[in-house]
């Protein structure tokens, strides 16, 4: 294997991601808040002030300009914007149009998440993405947004994650509420069925609203891996709990992959990893190889030349010298799949700041630690470097 750095594909986009919910705090209108305050949950703690990057924005961008990142993947809160069933907050318009003309003067290019997990609560409490309606509703908030993004934004994501929605669905049936804690339960089919529909009609509104905007979605891939003699039950397996979701891309203007971890398929189905395995805080497999499994198999799946941008990929471990190693074991990876040909235009890490993380703020996933009592934030090692590699604009090579 050859270590020449590989240079960075011509405007490709070098970030870190983030989600409102879970840096935001105090986001009291949306169904996850319902869901902190409700008993029996696997939910561990509220998500309260979270971060307070509500506020301290800017300082987030300031630190992440500074570090050497060019794009910043951020969230915009629906339910802050549509507080009540067609009432639209010109306020908090105005405030995400603030962080959209903030990311450009700090250097940042902003792609803005339309959706990351939560929906307002008259949402949720109407029956959520399966009720009557629910694209519609979804389709005229998208409309609403024009302000944010309308100029200046060169992508935006409609949906978060789909699959995970659909998982989330699912286990909600099944009286389990909450993030699943590793690989995927059943999705609910008629969820996927409403956020595909969604999403396509998203699309659309923000061609809309701007021709010129890149759109897509971001699905969570589990590097499924199977076993001598395990590919159809890996086929059959995977396609409600991912390839569906890739497919339905077919048409957007690019796609995004979020990898964490592997999951490996037998004849049975998924086998947990052995005992002896290193794992994470979120107890998933230390396995910064999983990006070029998500990168390739959803470039087989979504066909074409497609272009793929890594929106999230990352680890959450209070030991950062073993999050810089992840990221250069997943920056070999994508510097391997450009080199075979691949069409990759980003990479953004999960997480810019240690965040709310479903549930808890234990896993720590920041590029840049936050104290939850001062909120003072600070930039870890680990993200000078990935930073300083948007001054070079070369991918690594590890020795492998
Ligand atoms: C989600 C993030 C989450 C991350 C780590 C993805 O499923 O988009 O919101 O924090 O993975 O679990």
């Amino acid at each position: 294997m050859t270590h020449t750095p590989v240079p960075f594909p011509e405007g490709f986009l070098w970030g870190a991601s983030t989600a409102a919910h879970q840096i935001e705090g105090n986001n009291t209108n949306s169904d996850w808040w319902v869901k902190e305050h409700s008993a029996d949950t696997h939910i561990q703690e509220p998500s309260l002030d979270a971060c307070d990057s509500y506020h301290r924005w800017r300082e987030d961008m300031d630190t992440l300009a500074r570090l050497g990142f060019t794009d910043y993947r951020f969230s915009i809160e629906w339910a802050r914007i549509e507080p009540a069933e067609g009432q639209f907050s010109r306020a908090e318009l105005a405030h995400y149009r603030r962080m959209v003309e903030g990311a450009i003067e700090r250097g940042l290019r902003p792609m803005v998440t339309l959706h990351h997990f939560t929906v307002p609560q008259w949402f949720e409490a109407r029956g959520g993405w399966t009720a009557d309606g629910a694209t519609d509703l979804f389709a005229r908030y998208v409309a609403a947004c024009a302000p944010v993004i309308s100029e200046g934004v060169s992508h935006v994501c409609t949906i978060n994650e789909p699959n995970m929605i659909a998982v989330m669905a699912g286990q909600a049936k099944r009286g389990d509420i909450g993030f699943p804690p590793a690989g995927l339960p059943t999705p609910d089919d008629e969820t996927t069925q409403a956020v595909i529909a969604a999403h396509h009609a998203a699309v659309k509104e923000v061609r809309t609203i701007n021709a010129g905007i890149q759109v897509g979605w971001t699905i969570a891939n589990q590097a499924y891996q199977a076993l001598p003699g395990a590919e159809d039950v890996t086929g059959a397996y995977r396609h409600p709990r991912e390839d569906i979701f890739i497919e339905a891309a077919r048409g957007d203007d690019w796609i995004g992959v979020q990898s964490y971890t592997r999951t490996k398929i037998g004849p049975e189905g998924p086998i947990p990893a052995s005992d002896d395995v290193e794992r994470t805080l979120t107890q998933w497999e230390y396995y910064p190889s999983a990006v070029g499994y998500a990168l390739r198999h959803t470039a087989e799946v979504v066909g074409g030349d497609m272009p793929l941008i890594v929106t999230e990929n990352g680890i959450a471990t209070s030991d950062d010298s073993r999050r810089a190693d992840y990221y250069a074991g997943a920056l070999n990876e994508v510097a391997s799949a450009l080199e075979d040909g691949l069409n990759i235009q980003g990479y953004l890490a999960w997480s810019a700041l240690d965040n709310y993380e479903w549930g808890s703020f234990k896993p720590t996933f920041g590029l840049i630690a936050v104290d939850l009592e001062t909120f003072e934030r600070t930039a870890r090692p680990s993200a000078v470097w990935l930073g300083s590699l948007g001054r070079i604009r070369e991918l690594p090579r590890t020795a492998g």
